[in-house]
């Protein structure tokens, strides 16, 4: 058959009231979820959701996605936003499109494996307050991970998605493990679970336009449901593999309003109407009704978050991507942790030890959470070992998935690190076989007593039961037990207005301006603004008196602190650089290290983090390569051993402390 068989064209009139195509090419929308978690770290705020919703509710989506994936821990945690709310919201202005949320399988939207008690609500309550679309994944394609929360959405009357998360070994489709054989039995299993559609989730971009045409000509011939495609743009492949997808007979793909498109999101949905108008497959959207969808979100939406959108980079896509197969968020947080560990010119190495480290952990895919799992296994790999041991430092996560707690790898994880990883793992030292939440005791009942008297509803302690931190803290924000702080506040126009005024000030050399009179005692008011010129770096304070903004100080910054310099002319906003990462926080020493004794041998911080535990007490007797300290740094838990056998002599933190590389822990004698 010829490629082109399923597009045609036909001569008609291009016209908003054209004719209705064959088989039009349904489009979910990804504005409002992957699009600003791609782009601005899902910063996207209700507020600003609105003033679109009424005129994307008209385009003709076959779904918007709005919710799931890293909305619900973003917004209780930055934006003072009840993520419940924002689903009801929504609903008032967006009445006929369905609204489709990520479900990350058992892991719901947190990043563990949950009790199946909670699993049942979270979907149940997810259902009633108004999502249509469950689409669900799960990071090791094992759906055991599914059995638990398809019955409730098939219960609810919902719609259950299941994807296919999308990954390769080598630069192309195929290989010993993930070959289209594979993706063909996966989609059979879907089918078989009673899947109403199966979604190729491709969150690294990796998919090359002919195998996206190949494996979707397959999965159309091997089941019946339809087929639905998602890629990111971060490889640049993404419009062209859209492309071949739709030749091959896809059912419907994932774009978003061109702003929030590109980079590390998606394609635009704007010239995928272009190109498929008046063939067999065209969407039949109106094109001007998008234009001005999308002069809203440039002119009155996005400025307020382009101070979140990484414009360090001129280029568009991420050609690591290409070498490496890695998703683009991963690379960045291996970066980053480099960086914190003085070791960034070792970034050579881990690439070259990644493969080998995925090998051993079972050929798992890269996602949200085993990329991070397997990103930072191999940082701990290429800093920590040695000629004579490797896998000496294996973080608890790695503890977790050998025991199998994440479920079933694609390939046996390596026997010796498995057996080396487990050795004296809490839950035992034989590896489990069943589907992981089996092994995990109910949730709700220690969550619904531990926020008695807080949480006023079911939805409160869900907040709770699934980040149970912050969400605390967010219930007391919402029912007014603490103060709300200033940064989980809404920015204005008028913010950002005044910061680029004080910008185009700096920049123009007006800026340290000394007031003649004394100057007033700062107050609640005072706001900081970060303001960069050329290489030189102002910590600037600005109070609003009598109206006019008035600078209160600037004090130049040590060059080395300084953050990189600000773009000098504006871009367009959808192509501008992305990242989506968590905020980092600066460790503080736990205590002053001056004063301490140093007898004996120190067992010392490898690296920056928090403490998680101290496991022993000054005076207990240790055998060398013991556990003594847990550390956490980058999410991840590391075990740190005795450096020698003896008698603990001093300990010098305790759990919750921060601590810098160095930094002396504990001393045995
Ligand atoms: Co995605």
């Amino acid at each position: 058959m010829n490629v082109h068989d399923q597009v045609t064209m036909c001569k008609m009139d291009y016209s908003a009231t054209r004719p209705k195509a064959e088989n039009p090419i349904k489009i979910m929308d990804l504005t409002l979820r992957d699009g600003h978690q791609s782009l601005f770290a899902t910063r996207g705020r209700t507020e600003d959701m609105i003033p679109v919703a009424e005129m994307m509710d008209d385009i003709g989506f076959w779904a918007v996605e709005m919710w799931g994936g890293a909305t619900f821990d973003t917004m209780h945690r930055f934006l003072n936003e009840d993520p419940w709310e924002r689903i009801r919201t929504l609903k008032r202005y967006l009445k006929k499109t369905p609204f489709s949320m990520l479900l990350r399988g058992q892991n719901l939207v947190g990043y563990r494996n949950y009790a199946d008690d909670l699993a049942k609500i979270f979907v149940e309550r997810a259902a009633v307050n108004g999502i249509d679309v469950f689409r669900t994944f799960d990071a090791l394609n094992d759906y055991r991970n599914f059995e638990t929360v398809v019955p409730v959405i098939k219960a609810n009357g919902k719609h259950f998605q299941g994807c296919i998360c999308y990954t390769l070994t080598e630069p192309r489709m195929g290989g010993d493990v993930y070959s289209l054989d594979y993706f063909v039995q996966k989609a059979k299993d879907l089918e078989q679970m009673g899947a109403d559609t199966i979604c190729i989730k491709d969150m690294a971009g990796l998919i090359a336009p002919y195998d996206a045409y190949n494996l979707i000509k397959s999965l159309k011939q091997a089941v019946s449901i339809p087929i639905h495609l998602h890629t990111h743009f971060t490889s640049g492949m993404a419009s062209m593999s859209h492309l071949k997808a739709i030749e091959a007979g896809v059912d419907i793909v994932d774009t978003c309003m061109s702003p929030y498109a590109f980079r590390t999101s998606h394609p635009a949905i704007e010239p995928l109407v272009m190109a498929l108008l008046g063939t067999n497959r065209d969407t039949g959207f109106d094109i001007k009704k998008l234009a001005r969808i999308n002069e809203v979100l440039e002119s009155e939406i996005l400025p307020k978050y382009k101070h979140l959108l990484d414009d360090s980079k001129v280029s568009i896509i991420d050609i690591n991507v290409l070498l490496h197969q890695t998703p683009g968020g991963m690379l960045s947080n291996l970066v980053n942790q480099l960086k914190e560990m003085d070791a960034l010119h070792r970034i050579d190495e881990v690439y070259a030890t990644l493969p080998k480290v995925r090998k051993d952990l079972g050929q798992i895919p890269l996602v949200t959470p085993t990329s991070q799992i397997v990103g930072i296994q191999t940082v701990n790999n290429v800093l920590f070992d040695d000629d004579k041991e490797t896998y000496k430092m294996i973080t608890a996560q790695v503890r977790d998935l050998c025991y199998g707690l994440y479920g079933k790898t694609a390939v046996p994880i390596d026997a010796e690190l498995q057996k080396k990883a487990l050795k004296g793992y809490p839950r035992g030292e034989t590896p489990i076989s069943c589907r992981p939440a089996q092994v995990l005791q109910p949730e709700m009942d220690k969550a619904k007593a531990d926020v008695q008297g807080l949480a006023v509803d079911i939805d409160d302690i869900l907040v709770y039961a699934l980040y149970p931190t912050t969400g605390k803290r967010f219930l007391q924000w919402k029912y007014g037990k603490e103060p709300v702080p200033d940064d989980v506040k809404p920015k204005t126009l008028e913010d950002v207005k005044k910061r680029d005024d004080l910008v185009k000030k700096a920049v123009q050399g007006k800026l340290i301006e000394k007031t003649e009179k004394k100057a007033p005692e700062k107050t609640e008011h005072l706001r900081k603004f970060s303001v960069f010129v050329d290489n030189e770096y102002f910590e600037v304070g600005v109070e609003e008196i009598g109206g006019a903004p008035v600078v209160r100080y600037a004090q130049p910054m040590m060059p080395a602190q300084a953050p990189q310099p600000v773009a000098p002319a504006p871009k367009p906003l959808g192509v501008a650089a992305a990242k989506a990462e968590p905020e980092k926080k600066e460790p503080q020493p736990a205590t002053s290290q001056i004063g301490i004794s140093t007898l004996g041998t120190p067992l010392t911080a490898p690296m920056p983090g928090m403490i998680i535990k101290v496991l022993k007490n000054k005076g207990d007797k240790v055998q060398a390569g013991e556990t003594l300290v847990v550390l956490e740094a980058m999410k991840m838990e590391n075990t740190l051993p005795a450096p020698v056998g003896g008698t603990i002599s001093e300990i010098f933190v305790k759990s919750g402390d921060a601590v810098l590389k160095g930094h002396v822990l504990c001393r045995i004698t």
